[in-house]
């Protein structure tokens, strides 16, 4: 795989117009207190370039994470904050989207999709995929270790096929850490692919996923919300706890897109919290939190 520096990513969107009217300089001066203008102006620019609600019960977690971005870049407060969003040259904007998305994931994380997974749906492509091809997306793969699990299962069982895995998320930086495959702690992975895929980098509490794992695997960032650049089918999408953070409409058009871009027959694996029950689709219930096309 090639080498993928971190300036890649970074910045993504520009932001051409202040959503507020470019109405700036009515913004209270230095203070450390977040005013209702200024977590509207945050919380819309948050839905508008992530699809994330930032309703008003998640206004601590806000405050706490641009806070912190205050904090590094010595600004005096949220009025000096937004303003340097609204300048388009910053590259702020990317570093804000980092700053609100919610990147939690573990290996092996709810470990019945992998058991279905390795007993059923890889099983059944052994059955149906007569040229030995493999696609899966992980879209919203955070620091990597779903990419990575899903990796392992599959080369676990099918290791002379053509898989590959696309993995996506919109934080350019939790991407760049899954990138490297490297990590403090293997928690989650069973102990045959830990010997057989992982080393230890004779550092204490650092290891590295083996290379046959990480070529399997192509990062890129992308936007859920955007244009998918993607223009064959996959046999799997995982998009757990990531429709979660969305409102009701964005998840209905994602899981529509999601649809078509499954192959007949392919499967869909959402997070533990999340649902299509309410959703008009032609998704199949075949697991626990698992659709079929
Ligand atoms: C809680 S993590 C889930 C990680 C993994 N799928 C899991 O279940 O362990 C949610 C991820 O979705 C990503 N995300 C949020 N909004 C997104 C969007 N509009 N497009 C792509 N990824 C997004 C976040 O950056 C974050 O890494």
């Amino acid at each position: 795989m090639c080498i993928i520096h971190r300036q890649q990513w970074l910045p993504m969107v520009s932001l051409a117009t202040p959503l507020l009217g470019g109405h700036i300089n009515e913004y209270p001066s230095t203070n450390l207190i977040m005013q209702d203008a200024e977590f509207q102006y945050l919380s819309q620019l948050a839905f508008r370039e992530s699809g994330i609600v930032i309703n008003e019960s998640k206004r601590d977690m806000l405050y706490g994470r641009v806070m912190k971005r205050i904090r590094y870049l010595k600004l005096t407060g949220f009025t000096a904050y937004c303003q340097l969003l609204q300048d388009s040259y910053s590259g702020e904007l990317s570093a804000f989207i980092n700053a609100i998305t919610t990147n939690l994931t573990a290996f092996f994380r709810e470990e019945y999709h992998f058991d279905f997974l390795h007993n059923v749906a890889l099983a059944d492509f052994k059955h149906h995929n007569q040229d030995k091809k493999l696609r899966i997306w992980s879209a919203g793969c955070s620091t990597g270790q779903e990419p990575y699990s899903i990796a392992m299962s599959v080369q676990g069982q099918l290791p002379d096929w053509d898989s590959k895995i696309l993995a996506t998320d919109l934080d350019s930086e939790v991407l760049w850490r899954a990138h490297q495959g490297t990590y403090d702690e293997l928690m989650g992975i069973p102990m045959h692919y830990r010997t057989q895929y992982c080393s230890d980098m004779n550092l204490q509490h650092r290891y590295s996923m083996d290379d046959k794992i990480k070529q399997l695997i192509a990062f890129k960032q992308l936007n859920l919300l955007s244009r998918w650049p993607m223009k064959g089918q996959f046999d799997a999408i995982f998009c757990r706890n990531v429709l979660i953070y969305f409102d009701d409409e964005t998840k209905r058009k994602l899981v529509q897109r999601f649809y078509s871009q499954l192959k007949p027959g392919g499967y869909l694996f959402i997070g533990h919290s999340e649902s299509l029950q309410s959703f008009n689709t032609k998704f199949k219930l075949v697991g626990q939190t698992i659709y079929q096309r």
